[in-house]
């Protein structure tokens, strides 16, 4: 009897322009478009092995060996319903397929850093749940259609089905069939870029994303502010910073983004606080660092940015990340890089 399985892993991805914010809560439509970059696989990432057998009676998740249960109607159940619905236009059109669509299907995935803690985890699992949906059902969709399905996982999952650099566009469509990711250039358009993780906490965040980002929409009159008057000229002037590979421009928006991210956090009530000391350390000594290059007649060295937790990302020219590591590890002995932090977007970890 035949196997029906597929193992496929996805990258995170670290918004340089945030999302935070949905104005269709089932369809996952984002308030405004974001723009992202995907780090290398080899780093952080979800794996996730998709089995489909007529023996199964139900479709069930592992989530880092763990069964989760998947709620109907939920976000898991939608992508999964939706994946089989695309299997069975293969099998109506072609009546020898096998009928995968009506079997169950088993899901087990892991991370392979940790979970909820603001490590973009939502975003590689969910596009790791799609692709291997899409490889197990042989799927002749490309990756633009594939993000419209992850997007209902978890909005930040559609940009990582890209590699490099990443747009989500919001979309003006009710049924969200516009609000998808496009590539705004490939990873080999900038290989000088590098990233940084420094992980300054591996503990679950309090506040899901989800339910952050809709505390924020509820009350936040700063966020009417950033969708309608900050973000739009924010994309234009990334994407041509991105083209034109001016890191300058790239870094000086990045951090903008990620502060007010977070002061639109701050302006939640009852208010988010995703950061901590050590994480408004690290802006004090990346700050300091592009002060003295600036001083010194030159330009901006690295960019800090922070998603929903303490834990930060560092951008920069592959020739400052030793520079960097060594900054910050100076100020927090107890850290200890990561084997190969000088790697193509390579990561260090920072110890509390
Ligand atoms: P993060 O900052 O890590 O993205 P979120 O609050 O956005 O945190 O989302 C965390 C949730 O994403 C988890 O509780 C889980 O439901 C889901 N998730 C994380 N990893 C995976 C995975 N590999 N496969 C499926 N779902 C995942
Ligand atoms: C701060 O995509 O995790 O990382 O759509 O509710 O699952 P849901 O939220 P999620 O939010 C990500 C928020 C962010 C910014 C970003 O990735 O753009
Ligand atoms: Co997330």
């Amino acid at each position: 009897m035949s196997v029906y399985q597929a193992t496929v892993s996805a990258p995170v991805n670290i918004a340089c322009i945030k999302y935070w914010g949905k104005r269709d809560t089932k369809l996952i439509l984002p308030t405004n478009s974001s723009l992202s970059v995907t780090l290398d696989q080899d780093h952080l990432r979800s794996t996730t092995t998709s089995r489909a057998d007529p023996g199964f009676d139900s479709d069930r998740l592992w989530l880092n060996g763990k069964e989760e249960i998947i709620a109907p109607g939920g976000r898991m159940a939608t992508c999964i319903a939706e994946m089989k619905r695309l299997r069975r236009e293969v099998e109506e059109k072609n009546s020898s397929e096998p009928k995968l669509s009506t079997f169950g299907v088993h899901i087990s995935s892991r991370n392979n850093f940790p979970t909820a803690a603001g490590l973009a985890s939502s975003a590689s699992g969910f596009a790791a749940l799609v692709s291997s949906l899409a490889a197990l059902y042989a799927l002749p969709a490309n990756p633009s259609e594939l993000s419209l399905i992850a997007r209902q996982g978890s909005g930040s999952a559609c940009r990582s089905l890209f590699g490099g650099y990443v747009a989500w566009q919001e979309g003006t469509a009710a049924d969200g069939s516009d609000s998808l990711a496009i590539e705004i250039a490939p990873r080999e358009h900038w290989p000088d870029m590098h990233a940084l993780i420094c992980v300054v906490s591996d503990d679950k965040k309090g506040t899901s994303s989800t339910s952050g980002m809709q505390r924020t929409v509820e009350t936040s009159p700063l966020l009417q502010h950033r969708i309608k008057h900050v973000v739009p000229e924010r994309m234009k002037t990334i994407q041509k910073a991105i083209l034109e590979r001016d890191f300058d421009t790239f870094a000086r928006v990045t951090m903008q983004d990620s502060n007010q991210f977070h002061a639109v956090a701050l302006d939640t009530d009852p208010p988010i606080f995703y950061m901590n000391d050590v994480s408004r350390s690290i802006i004090a000594i990346v700050t300091e660092y592009n002060r003295l290059a600036v001083a010194n007649g030159g330009k901006l060295k690295a960019a800090y940015t922070y998603d929903a937790g303490p834990n930060a990302v560092i951008y920069a020219p592959k020739e400052n990340i030793k520079e960097i590591v060594e900054l910050i590890v100076s100020y927090f002995p107890q850290a200890e890089p990561f084997k190969d932090p000088f790697a193509l977007f390579g990561t260090a970890g920072v110890g509390e």
